[in-house]
């Protein structure tokens, strides 16, 4: 399989500049790697046309905890499926931060698969946490809360966890490739466990050019999730020829 380069654009652009910077992304001819691109909601429609016949696959940062009803300001997982979204990243750290829980990130994972699309699970600890080496207690405890809900018709559909170090995220500090492959198998390991039939690890935070290579050459970290460096095209191409 090949492996998978999401590229998180968050909310740092315009629609103008998203549509901009999506025009290049469509030019990208297939490769060593499936590219899938994440904007914000304002753009889902737009990128949907613009990308369909490029070899670029379409994502989501999220998407909502309910099901089609009065939920003001919601977007819920088979809109976004209608727009042909295909993954949806839940429980990014930003979001976790601004009050996102367990019980909502699993709520979240059910929506997608049922609405037949991969989760892009985030999971990461913090700096504090990190100090005190409690990385793997705390992953194991993410995993386990989001995970066991799932029904085994749910466990066996592709799901994607992406680690990634809270501290890692938006700082230009990242973890070596040497820990980062050790803590993707003892996440395949805890996933494995419970019963997820269809996983790839990714890892995520403070991505670039210059590192790239050595997680990617590494089998047990199956791709990456990219923030910044996917916001300019010619850095995100350097990833992509790694
Ligand atoms: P970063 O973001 O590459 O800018 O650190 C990664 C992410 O938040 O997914």
């Amino acid at each position: 399989m090949k492996k998978i380069i999401i590229a998180n654009w968050k909310a740092n652009l315009l629609p103008k500049d998203s549509l901009s910077l999506a025009k290049k992304y469509a030019n990208l001819k297939k490769g060593a790697y499936s590219v899938i691109v994440c904007p914000d909601f304002s753009v889902i429609s737009s990128l949907s046309s613009l990308l369909s016949k490029s070899s670029v696959t379409l994502g989501a940062q999220d998407c909502s905890a309910f099901l089609p009803g009065s939920h003001t300001g919601e977007v819920c997982a088979s809109s976004l499926k209608y727009f042909g979204v295909e993954f949806v990243i839940i429980g990014h750290s930003e979001r976790r931060a601004n009050g996102e829980t367990d019980t909502d990130i699993s709520k979240k994972i059910n929506n997608t698969l049922d609405a037949k699309m991969t989760p892009v699970i985030c999971v990461g600890e913090s700096a504090e946490e990190f100090r005190l080496k409690k990385t793997k207690t705390v992953i194991k405890k993410q995993l386990i809360s989001v995970l066991r809900g799932l029904t085994s018709k749910q466990l066996a559909k592709n799901i994607i966890i992406a680690y990634e170090p809270v501290w890692a995220v938006g700082t230009d500090i990242f973890l070596s490739p040497e820990e980062t492959i050790k803590i993707c198998k003892f996440i395949k390991e805890i996933a494995t466990g419970i019963g997820s039939l269809k996983l790839a690890v990714l890892y995520g935070g403070s991505v670039s050019s210059a590192n790239s290579f050595h997680y990617l050459n590494n089998e047990a970290v199956a791709g990456l999730l990219v923030g910044r460096a996917s916001l300019d095209y010619k850095n995100f191409c350097e990833i992509l020829k790694n």
